[in-house]
């Protein structure tokens, strides 16, 4: 859909030279994100052992721009510790300047992470087993689906909880997660990272096998890009092209149903 050229680049280097501009660019995936997922959290925290301290553990927190909102969360489940996992550094490090300088009672600690290559993290072999809520919003395109859901898998308690979110496949055929960078010397250019494209469908059934099923009354909610969006500023004036089209998907999952 963009007309600019594309410079394809390892996941790992997209993320190097997004993370300046990754919060303040318009991209409307995030903003869609921002607006549904305190949804899905609310759905989560209602499933969640209220009489315990939990750990979360985020698959891809990036700049911690979800990470910090579990942070604000007041009500309800105490959440004890957050571990803030993901492939780059220069993300990374957003995240926890965002997160350290809001003071909490919640104790986050942040690791460099690939989740294709986990053997190269020994530190986070030692958080297996130990979170009561994945959240990953907008990582499973960059991963193969058996490997996003083996990886959570690893990393939650039996019958924990997912919260996820993802580019929807209609945007997927036409857009992958990228940048326009204007940095190049070479005028404006489109970089993007390594992206696999997955219907629902698909997310659910391999879901399935690996153990995880949708849970809640919201099931999986799709979401295009409205016309209100932009009156409302749900979005910015990057949606118009996506209007009437849906863009992103997102739904909680229990791990053994
Ligand atoms: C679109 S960003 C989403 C960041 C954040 N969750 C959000 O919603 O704003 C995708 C993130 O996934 C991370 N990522 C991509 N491949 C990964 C991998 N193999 N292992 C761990 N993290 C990965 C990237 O570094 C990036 O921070």
């Amino acid at each position: 859909m963009s007309s600019k050229p594309i410079h394809s680049v390892p996941t790992k280097d997209l993320y190097a030279r997004w993370a300046a501009v990754y919060d303040t660019d318009g991209n409307i995936l995030q903003s869609i994100d921002d607006h549904l997922l305190p949804t899905l959290l609310d759905l989560a925290f209602t499933i969640l052992p209220s009489h315990q301290p939990i750990t979360i553990t985020e698959l891809g927190a990036g700049t911690g721009r979800n990470t910090i909102k579990l942070l604000h969360r007041r009500q309800g489940v105490e959440v004890e510790k957050i571990n803030a996992l993901d492939l780059s550094p220069e993300m990374l490090a957003l995240a926890k300047t965002r997160c350290t300088t809001f003071k909490s009672p919640t104790q986050v600690e942040f690791y460099e992470f690939d989740a294709l290559q986990p053997s190269k993290s020994p530190e986070v072999q030692a958080l297996e087993g130990a979170a009561d809520l994945v959240l990953s919003t907008l990582v499973l395109e960059h991963l193969p689906l058996s490997i996003f859901f083996s990886t959570i898998r690893t990393l939650l308690k039996p019958n924990g909880i997912l919260v996820m979110s993802n580019m929807h496949a209609d945007m997927g055929r036409l857009s992958r997660a990228g940048f326009m960078d204007g940095e190049n010397g070479g005028g404006e250019v489109k970089v993007q990272g390594d992206s696999f494209v997955y219907e629902v469908s698909e997310v659910v059934g391999v879901g399935r096998e690996e153990g995880f099923v949708v849970v809640g009354p919201l099931g999986v909610v799709e979401r295009g890009v409205e016309e209100g969006d932009l009156d409302e500023g749900v979005v910015g004036s990057r949606g118009r092209k996506w209007v009437g089209r849906k863009v992103w998907f997102g739904c909680v999952m229990r791990l053994g149903g």
